[in-house]
């Protein structure tokens, strides 16, 4: 049977490079829906797709959103949508496939959480409430799952050179960033899809409950 991995966000960025990793293993079965078969901020696609979905070894809730807004900004709808695409749905897809891992004695569950889900920064509340949940999420469901050896941990990357940056870093302050990062530099995505392959693979048999923080030394 093959080991099968559901991978989110694989149409771009650090999903895309997770897929592009994971492809062409001997015997690994990756499963990368895109928007149309899978749109998390759409609770009926959501419901949808977990309704067909078979049974998973692993699963890599990469797809991310990230609009700024300053505190009299946020409204309604990019906070719903924040907080479906960023905490709800991956919650619900961890729900779905934990019940198959429970039949298959294993798993492995990775999510996506930020620097800015260890620290915060101005303009960043609705994508902070996201990213500080998903450690949450980690912590209490390595707990609950680890019993039936279901490995539950999350990255936190710096700052990687992604639309998702690309949109939210003016091209004049990047050489600035540049400078606060020990490295001197922005992750490649290919970097942080190497820890994610790690995390999700047989190879990782006894880290779990971590956020592991991959940001070039930022936070240090
Ligand atoms: N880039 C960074 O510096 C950085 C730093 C820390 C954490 N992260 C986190 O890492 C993850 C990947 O980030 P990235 O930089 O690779 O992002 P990105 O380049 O902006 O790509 C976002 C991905 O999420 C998918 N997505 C967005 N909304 C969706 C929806 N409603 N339904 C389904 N898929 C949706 C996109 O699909 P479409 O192509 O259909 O839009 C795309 O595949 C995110 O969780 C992000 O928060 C990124």
């Amino acid at each position: 049977m093959s080991y099968r991995v559901l991978v989110t966000g694989g149409s771009r960025g650090i999903g895309r490079a997770i897929v592009e990793e994971l492809s062409g293993r001997d015997g690994w079965e990756i499963i990368a829906p895109g928007r149309s078969e899978l749109d998390l901020d759409d609770m009926v696609s959501v419901e949808k797709f977990v309704s067909t979905l078979e049974p998973v070894n692993a699963l890599v809730n990469t797809a991310g959103l990230n609009i700024l807004k300053s505190l009299e900004d946020i409204d309604d709808d990019s906070l719903q949508s924040m907080l479906n695409i960023n905490l709800i749905s991956p919650l619900k897809l961890i729900q779905a496939v934990a019940g198959g891992m429970k039949k298959l004695h294993g798993g492995r569950i990775l999510s996506f959480s930020s620097i800015w889900g260890m620290r915060s920064k101005e303009l960043r509340t609705m994508y902070s409430i996201g990213k500080f949940g998903i450690r949450g999420v980690t912590a209490a469901l390595a707990r609950e799952l680890g019993p039936d050896n279901i490995l539950v941990n999350a990255i936190a990357p710096g700052y990687v050179l992604t639309d998702m940056t690309r949109q939210n870093v003016p091209a004049d302050e990047m050489a600035d960033i540049c400078r606060q990062i020990p490295l001197r530099r922005m992750a490649e995505v290919h970097e942080i899809a190497k820890i994610a392959a790690f995390l999700i693979s047989p190879d990782n048999s006894y880290i779990t409950g971590q956020t592991i923080v991959a940001d070039g030394g930022f936070l240090a």
